[in-house]
């Protein structure tokens, strides 16, 4: 140390002093704003480490259930002089001190659920656009940043997984493919649980299908988006996206096998698949569940060139395939989701007409129904949940509501939230 000079203090204790907690009332305009305290669908925004520009999200922080924030005064302003705050100090180097995680609610009944997916469908959507909006201008990809939200989502597919799942797959022209990175993380956290995956593992599957798509970011949007059928050098173009994805993340914080969903999740067992054409062998079990859960959401999506099939039909025919999927994989995503997933229109065999609305706890076959059409009258009828585990009712077949002129079918069993 020269002469004279204040004493170096070791680098946590600057850590310590750039970080306080804060009581919402003192947040203002331009402060580094580091973690909301309490739970994640309380706060307003998907993310919580950025600098606070806009009056308005000032606004949505001060209405929304959240009391307390913690800022880093490094990045961003302190608090104001005359604040009269009770700051707690800062006990780590690294990180804030988190309040614990809310527990996990037990299991939750569909509509219940409905509401917190819906707010994690749009967080998910906005999250996933605003990270494609960064690899489209060059900046680097920072996996962490979208964590909180991966742990949501894996929260929310525990209490009811088919509230997610079921909303993700509903999409429009202009957020398939932000909406289909959401539906494939929810799909792949789904699988991960039914494989007996550890939570990090389960975690870590999650964030694989929201980034395993992300090399689209770099295909213009006019192919990206193209209605009909693409030429082949479009083709080549959109085909790249699994190695572009692979070298936007490569070096980031994000896992291995994540990193290799994303660079393989179009191989196929019987090796016809790119951009590698691994055969079953040397395709990870990652990849493997990658493959499953983007086809499957795919097929059931509508696209501005085609209507999306049913659940229940898109599973029988994926079990048709020859030589796409694992079938251990593709086995434990069908028990995951039934083979008559949430939201397949189904005929009783008392002639009823309604849709799956959750699983069955023992049985595949008798998933609880909601119906509201009766095949007899031709009308619609007095809704009601069937627990087909608990009843005489049987599934007679699938049906499509078209056929039965029925009008806003999603409004039936999603309500508002369609
Ligand atoms: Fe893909």
């Amino acid at each position: 140390m020269v002469k004279g000079e204040p004493p170096r203090l070791p680098f946590f204790i600057t850590i310590v002093d750039m970080l306080k907690k804060i009581p919402v009332r003192d947040v203002r305009v331009g402060m580094h704003l580091q973690e909301f305290c309490g739970a994640w669908l309380d706060h307003p925004f998907w993310r919580s480490r950025f600098v606070l520009t806009n009056p308005k999200d000032l606004k949505l922080i001060l209405e929304s259930p959240i009391r307390e924030v913690w800022i880093d005064t490094s990045l961003g302003l302190d608090v104001e002089p005359d604040a009269t705050g009770d700051y707690a100090p800062v006990e780590t180097a690294e990180t804030p001190r988190r309040d614990p995680p809310p527990p996990v609610e037990p299991r939750t009944s569909f509509s219940d659920e409905l509401k917190s997916a819906a707010k994690i469908c749009a967080m998910g959507k906005e999250a996933v656009a605003s990270m494609f909006l960064e690899a489209r201008m060059g900046k680097a990809i920072d996996p962490d940043a979208v964590a909180p939200l991966v742990e949501e989502m894996s929260n929310s597919v525990l209490r009811n997984p088919g509230a997610l799942i079921s909303l993700a797959r509903l999409k429009t022209a202009d957020n398939y493919t932000y909406m289909h990175s959401v539906a494939v993380c929810a799909l792949m956290i789904a699988v991960a649980r039914r494989l007996g995956l550890d939570p990090q593992q389960v975690s870590d599957a999650g964030m694989a299908g929201l980034l395993h798509d992300l090399g689209k970011a770099l295909i213009p949007l006019e192919v990206l988006n193209k209605p009909g059928k693409l030429t082949d050098e479009e083709f080549t173009l959109v085909k790249a996206h699994p190695e572009e994805g692979y070298k936007l993340l490569e070096g980031t914080s994000i896992n291995a096998m994540a990193l290799d969903v994303c660079l393989h999740h179009h191989e196929k067992m019987d090796g016809s698949g790119y951009p590698k054409g691994l055969n079953g062998e040397t395709i990870s079990l990652f990849a493997k569940m990658g493959a499953v859960c983007d086809v499957y959401d795919a097929i059931t999506s509508n696209r501005p060139y085609k209507a999306g099939w049913c659940p229940a039909e898109s599973i029988k025919r994926m079990a048709e395939w020859k030589g796409h999927f694992d079938p251990s994989v593709f086995q434990a995503f069908v028990k995951s989701l039934g083979i008559y997933p949430v939201g397949a229109f189904v005929r009783l065999k008392s002639g009823k007409l309604g849709v799956v609305v959750e699983q069955g706890e023992h049985s595949l076959l008798r998933p609880k129904v909601r119906v509201f059409f009766s095949a007899r009258s031709q009308a619609y009828i007095v809704p009601e949940t069937i627990d087909l585990e608990c009843s005489p009712e049987k599934i007679a077949g699938r049906e499509d509501p078209e056929k039965w002129g029925i009008k806003d079918f999603n409004h039936h069993w999603l309500g508002d939230n369609a």
